[in-house]
């Protein structure tokens, strides 16, 4: 067996042959579609440098690692995004062989520790306790079906709404920075992470790859008396081939507008919304920290239910 580096220009072949291996990583969650694949293997949604390595044998792929490197904060984490090993290939040691060759690669990048996310009680978890990892955060994942969902329209006195579809518009994109930082207060359990800090240009990198991965993406703000934002969230769906998924993803209160209902006001205005554009859709997925109380109260309020748990963890290197 080898270890190589894979050359996305030259070798899409090889791309095809890891994306048919770990497409299915999340199941029963949604499948990813190769344009999405190629964008998280080879940059990310934030364009951070990133390198990915197949397991070969006998010139097949039978195993691969995608390992970002964050480059503006967290330069002393390596984020694994996928590790995955073709069923036919499992317990032979090509799992230990590309974790061993990434925490290399992480070394190498100056990095101090790995961190990577793995279903509750599936083999990535006896995995990583055989290679001595720590579990740090655990999140849950919950599912809404979209076609029992219904929210009866109401107001938040003092606030009004504002739908977004697709791109930020350019004086708009301040007010989104603002926004998309206060993902910074969810809870990080026992998480060794920095902040993320965006920028303008960030933002457009950002959505750039919305563009180019075929994303359709909506937005809801709630905006104060006096304009200024004050919550948002946002929903992300395939063009293409979302087999039925829509994507929750950022939910965000400004603190000092915080215990006014404006959390779950945003999200069910913004889920009617998708259900009425986008027919196709038959249920929406979530990510929460479990320590997340406020965020899974609105969730499980709204009709979504537990789907399965999934914990990070970190190996020094
Ligand atoms: C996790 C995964 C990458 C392991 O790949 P692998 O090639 O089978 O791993 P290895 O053969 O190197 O296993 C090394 C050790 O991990 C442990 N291990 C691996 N899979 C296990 C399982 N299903 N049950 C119990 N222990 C397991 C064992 O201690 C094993 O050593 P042993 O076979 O000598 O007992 C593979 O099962 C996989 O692709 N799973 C789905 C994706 C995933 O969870 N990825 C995240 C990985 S961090």
């Amino acid at each position: 067996m080898d270890i190589v580096p894979l050359d996305f220009a030259a070798e899409p072949g090889r791309l095809a042959e890891y994306h048919a291996l770990a497409a299915g990583w999340m199941a029963p969650g949604p499948r990813i579609p190769a344009p999405l694949f190629r964008l998280m293997t080879e940059r990310g949604w934030r364009a951070m440098p990133a390198e990915t390595w197949l397991a070969l044998d006998d010139d097949r792929v039978v195993g691969g690692a995608t390992v970002h490197f964050p480059d503006r904060d967290n330069t002393h984490l390596a984020l694994i995004r996928y590790l995955q090993v073709d069923l036919g290939h499992r317990r032979r040691g090509v799992g230990g062989a590309l974790l061993a060759h990434v925490a290399g690669r992480a070394r190498a990048h100056g990095r101090a520790m790995v961190l990577v996310e793995v279903a509750e009680a599936g083999p990535g978890e006896a995995f990583l306790k055989a290679k001595g990892a720590r579990q740090v955060a655990t999140q849950a994942r919950r599912v809404l079906d979209l076609t029992a969902f219904d929210a009866p329209e109401r107001q938040v006195p003092g606030y009004r709404l504002e739908y977004l579809r697709g791109r930020t518009p350019e004086p708009l994109v301040g007010d989104l920075i603002t926004l998309m930082e206060i993902m910074n207060d969810a809870p990080l359990d026992d998480l060794a992470v920095e902040e993320e800090r965006w920028t303008p240009d960030g933002i457009a990198a950002f959505e750039d790859a919305w563009d180019l991965t075929h994303q359709d993406v909506f937005t809801v703000v709630a905006r104060a008396g006096d304009g200024s934002p004050a919550a948002f969230t946002r929903l992300f769906a395939d063009r293409k081939e979302a087999g039925g998924w829509g994507r929750q993803t950022d939910t965000g209160v400004v603190r000092a507008h915080r215990g006014r209902g404006l959390g779950r006001w945003v999200k069910e205005a913004n889920t009617t919304w998708l259900k009425r554009e986008r027919p196709d859709l038959t249920r929406v997925i979530t990510w929460n920290a479990v320590a997340n109380g406020p965020m899974v109260a609105i969730n499980e309020g709204m009709g979504y239910r537990l789907l399965d748990v999934w914990h990070e963890w970190e190996l020094r290197v």
